[in-house]
């Protein structure tokens, strides 16, 4: 057996028994509803709900005709499981970390997971470096441009 050949074989099985552990809902892996990763992964990745607060999903899916520029809008049908899943995972839910929330005001509405304190705060170094300048990251909130598990929902240093 070529070497390629046993590499393609062992992501298989990698591949394989990650999705059997997400099969049985044991899996350390967050479970993001499909609804969700479809409308809400077509043109970003689907930022994870934990990122930010109930009434902030609550005002971007109440306002996806404007959503940053582009119409995002999904019918009622669509819309409700996307709902109840934001807002059981949400920072401020009971499945959220409260450290997410940590500054946070009451009156304050961040839209964007960028302008979370917790965000600022893990990526001061980038920010001051710059980092976010790069025409190849072009936005901080394309995360996935230095998070390679951004789109499976992980962050940790090794993804
Ligand atoms: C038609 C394309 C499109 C679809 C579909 C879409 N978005 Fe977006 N979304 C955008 C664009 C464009 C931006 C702004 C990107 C930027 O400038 O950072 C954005 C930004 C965001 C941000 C801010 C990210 C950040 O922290 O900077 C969130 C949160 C978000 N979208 C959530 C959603 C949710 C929830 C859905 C599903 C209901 C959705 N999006 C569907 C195009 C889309
Ligand atoms: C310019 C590259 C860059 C972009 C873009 C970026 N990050 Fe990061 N992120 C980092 C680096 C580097 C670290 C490690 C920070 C440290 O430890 O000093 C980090 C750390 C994190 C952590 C902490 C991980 C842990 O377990 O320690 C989270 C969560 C995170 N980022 C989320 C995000 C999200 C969500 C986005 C998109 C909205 C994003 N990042 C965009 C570079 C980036």
């Amino acid at each position: 057996m070529n070497k390629r050949v046993s590499i393609g074989a062992f992501s298989a099985l990698i591949l394989g028994l990650s999705l059997a552990l997400v099969g049985t809902g044991n899996s350390a892996l967050p479970q993001v509803e499909p609804a969700y990763v479809k409308e809400c992964g077509a043109c970003h990745i689907p930022y994870p709900a934990q990122y930010l607060p109930k009434r902030s999903w609550e005002r971007i899916l109440g306002s996806l005709d404007k959503h940053f520029g582009e119409n995002a809008t999904l019918s009622p049908k669509a819309l409700t499981p996307i709902k109840t899943y934001l807002d059981s995972h949400a920072a401020d839910s009971a499945a959220g970390n409260p450290r997410i929330m940590r500054d946070v005001g009451v009156n304050i509405m961040p839209l964007r997971i960028v302008e979370m304190p917790f965000w600022i705060h893990i990526h001061r170094k980038q920010i001051d470096r710059h980092a976010f300048d790069n025409p190849k990251i072009k936005n901080a909130g394309n995360c996935g441009a230095c998070h390679r598990g951004a789109a499976n929902g992980k962050f940790g240093d090794d993804d």
